[in-house]
């Protein structure tokens, strides 16, 4: 028989599965994705396994991106799948002619079997499901979520440190604005245990509905600017950068605080600096020799965690 149809079963044997915020998971499948990028990371690209052989992933981006899009690309290869995308689509797919998000999933949908999408509004990606016949994977819509990269930030806290349940986890920077914070602060409330310390300047708080889910979980949730006073007692400091572009005007614009050495003696031997990346200022280059910088190897993580979640989104299961 041909391989490629044992291989790809037809979309009607696959139930239509999304990835588009925190609450489309729950911890038994987040620590099933956890388990499975595992595997793909002790995989040798020489293995020559292809589960994915004859599916085709498509990446829509409409905002920048280095990892979250090459990432995706490369791990759809890696599992012997293919790729087709438009980067920078505001301007270089038909939105450009004024097509509607929803007509232009319609379209790509026709073409690939799940969709990568970066759009810069909010709820961009909960739209698109509604216009996809495939699975939608939100690759950040604006200010609102980022799934995938707290997914490998919970794997990269569980590869560094054994463990996510009880971790005290400092998030720091921009929270207002921030997508994966938010992302990654409701996927820990799914752990048991786990403490969040809030570190911003008063204006770029994280949004208080959220403070108030995560209160509501049973996440012991505190606030402060001190970001010196507060690395003493963390587990992981999770700095993000100040998100220009999502500012109304620039009188909203300030800086926020910086990890240096002097943040890094106060920090346990034990504990992680961590950062989704791109960093601008916010952490100092001297930092990056310490052993407890762990936002390249976090990066190199988000590689395995896409193949797992590729493999649950496309793989040949019924
Ligand atoms: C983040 C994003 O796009 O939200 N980047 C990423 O995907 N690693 C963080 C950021 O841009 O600040």
């Amino acid at each position: 028989m041909n391989d490629l149809l044992t291989v790809a079963p037809t979309r009607s044997r696959v139930p239509l599965r999304h990835l588009v915020d925190a609450a489309s998971l729950d911890r038994p499948l987040v620590e099933a994705i956890l388990n499975t990028a595992g595997v793909m990371a002790s995989l040798s690209p020489l293995d020559g396994a292809a589960p994915l052989r004859g599916r085709i992933l498509a990446c829509l981006f409409f905002e920048p991106s280095t990892r979250t899009r090459l990432s995706f690309e490369a791990a759809m290869l890696r599992l012997g799948g293919q790729v087709i995308g438009a980067q920078d689509a505001l301007a270089s797919s038909s939105a450009a002619k004024g097509e509607s998000l929803e007509d232009t999933i319609r379209v790509v949908s026709s073409y690939a079997d799940a969709i990568v999408l970066r759009h810069p509004e909010r709820g961009a990606a909960a739209r698109a499901t509604r216009a996809s016949a495939v699975p939608i994977l939100n690759g950040g819509d604006g200010a609102g979520e980022h799934p995938t990269q707290a997914l490998l930030d919970l794997y990269t806290m569980q590869a560094e440190l054994g463990r996510i349940g009880g971790l005290h986890v400092g998030l720091s920077g921009d929270l207002k604005h921030s997508r994966t914070t938010r992302s990654l602060a409701l996927l820990l409330a799914l752990f048991p245990d786990v403490r969040l310390t809030l570190i911003s300047p008063p204006s770029l708080r994280m949004e208080p509905e959220v403070i108030e889910t995560l209160r509501v979980r049973g996440v012991e949730v505190g606030e402060t600017g001190d970001l010196h006073g507060a690395a003493a007692t963390l587990d992981v400091l999770y700095q993000t950068r100040l998100q220009r572009e999502r500012f109304d005007g620039a009188a909203d614009v300030m800086d926020v605080p910086i990890v240096d050495r002097r943040v890094l003696s106060r920090l346990p031997d034990h504990a992680i600096v961590m950062h989704p990346l791109p960093r601008v200022n916010e952490i100092d280059e001297a930092v990056d020799a310490d052993p407890r910088a762990a936002y390249f190897r976090q990066a190199r993580n988000g590689l395995y965690v896409r193949m797992a979640v590729l493999e649950w989104l496309l793989g040949a299961r019924p």
